[in-house]
């Protein structure tokens, strides 16, 4: 295997890889953009589902004691009263009264703007949430907020889910969904967007056994980044000083992965005892009912909560930085994405070496057709160009299995596949590829 970490990977490669084949584009770019908000295109959204896939075959289907749920954005907004995001969630921020920009005061090293200098205003609290209201006349609506995060949608239906599914404690209820915060401080890609998907599970425990379920999430949160080809180097628990935690938490790890700004938060793993329920219990008018029922000791309570909380863009982010290989071969510069299989956009190309010869066309399409028959992933033909740059194509966008049609092929009925990280070419039978794919992207 080749010398394949010449490249750090910069967060301009990134941007510049992903805007050029189709990762991601800027939101609304031929009006000059939007701040902070991204659209996933073709390769984008293929690497976000495959990553939403896994969350929910680790958190959901390999378990059986997790079940999912998808609540609305909109929420009634008396629920981020008892959640306190009305009165907490929130960030200190000043001004620069000269050049006018506006500096979240945690992240400014000195007392004056970064920028130009100038001096900065008193720091002011500004909610994070956007509102808008809901109603069908102007001005006579009720202000609601778009949800800051998935969870409550999840704590409000606890005993929906209790009691439609007869679950008993301990167990979790995962969402994945859109979140929307207004932040200041942006950059950095897509790390810190005004849209963004999270992955939250909210794992329910009896009050007393919090602290062996907090554990065993971080081991278990950890493991699914690794499992999914993170390199180890670049990933580490971090735990919040107690200055640091949110107005929910009793404790909490962050997971932290070094991109090219540094060691940043990639997910979230809260201890929230029983603050949301107990909150909800006390404002919403029919909240008692989030009052767990155990019957082992006759005896009702609030459980307690673990949430690992992950964001789908930022592990999206970490995937395509960590996956990103710069080496030479032969002399010549090869990129590529050693991305897990089972994450890459093209799972597969069909790639005929003579594209004037019409049988090995027809083949070719063929064995697309085949592969596509299950509608299982995403397999593609390319005859654009020469073979060599097929590959190359391919090889940036993290395709593991590159198949080639050619003349021999229609005599002895065999293919070449070429694997994306070792370049190693097998002859192997047309009518065994259905089963190498599916064993190499492991469905
Ligand atoms: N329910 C708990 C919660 O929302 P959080 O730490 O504020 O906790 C969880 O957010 C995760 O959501 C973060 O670790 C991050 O991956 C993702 N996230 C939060 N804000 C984000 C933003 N502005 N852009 C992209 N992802 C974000």
């Amino acid at each position: 295997m080749p010398d394949n970490d010449l490249a750090k990977a910069e967060m301009k490669d990134i941007a510049n890889l992903s805007k050029r084949r189709g990762f991601v584009f800027q939101s609304s770019e031929i009006y000059g953009g939007i701040g902070s908000v991204w659209d996933y295109g073709p390769l984008g959204v293929e690497l976000k589902n495959n990553v939403k896939r896994e969350w929910w075959k680790r958190m959901v289907y390999r378990r059986g004691d997790v079940e999912g749920l998808d609540s609305a954005i909109l929420m009634n907004p008396e629920v981020w009263k008892a959640s306190g995001h009305v009165s907490s969630f929130a960030d200190m921020l000043v001004d620069c009264k000269d050049c006018k920009r506006r500096f979240r005061i945690d992240h400014l090293k000195e007392p004056k703007c970064p920028e130009c200098g100038g001096a900065l205003t008193d720091p002011r609290s500004f909610n994070l949430m956007f509102k808008t209201q809901v109603g069908t006349v102007e001005g006579q609506g009720i202000d609601v907020y778009l949800r800051p995060e998935t969870a409550q949608g999840i704590f409000v239906n606890f005993a929906n889910v209790v009691v439609s599914s007869r679950k008993k404690l301990p167990f979790g209820i995962a969402q994945i969904g859109k979140s929307f915060r207004n932040e200041i401080t942006t950059g950095n890609f897509t790390f810190r967007s005004r849209e963004f998907e999270q992955m939250e599970l909210e794992f329910f425990v009896k009050p007393g056994e919090d602290e062996k379920w907090y554990e065993y999430w971080l081991a278990e949160r950890m493991d699914w980044y690794l499992s999914l080809g993170i390199r180890k180097e670049k990933l580490r628990l971090r735990e919040h000083a107690s200055d640091e935690l949110a107005h929910y938490a009793k404790s909490c790890h962050d997971v932290e992965y070094l991109f090219p700004m540094g060691w940043s938060e990639l997910e979230g793993i809260a201890n929230r005892a029983d603050f949301d329920l107990n909150q909800h219990a006390k404002l919403a008018e029919n909240g008692q009912v989030l009052k767990y029922f155990d019957d082992s000791i006759g005896e009702s309570y609030f459980p307690y909560v673990i949430e690992p909380s992950g964001g789908v863009d930022r592990a999206v982010l970490a995937f395509l930085i960590d996956a990103y290989r710069k080496e030479v071969v032969r002399e010549r510069e090869r990129v590529y994405l050693a991305l897990d299989p089972r994450l890459a956009p093209i799972k597969v190309a069909v790639l005929p070496l003579l594209k004037n010869r019409p049988e090995i066309v027809e083949m070719s399409g063929k064995i697309l057709e085949g592969l596509k028959a299950k509608a299982m992933y995403r397999a593609v033909y390319d005859d654009t160009a020469a073979i060599g740059k097929l590959y190359r194509r391919q090889d940036e966008i993290g395709t593991p299995l590159c198949v080639t049609v050619d003349v021999e092929s229609l005599t002895d009925g065999k293919v070449t596949v070429r694997d994306r990280d070792t370049m190693v070419q097998e002859r192997v039978d047309a009518s065994s590829l259905e089963a190498i794919v599916e064993a190499k992207i492991g469905y």
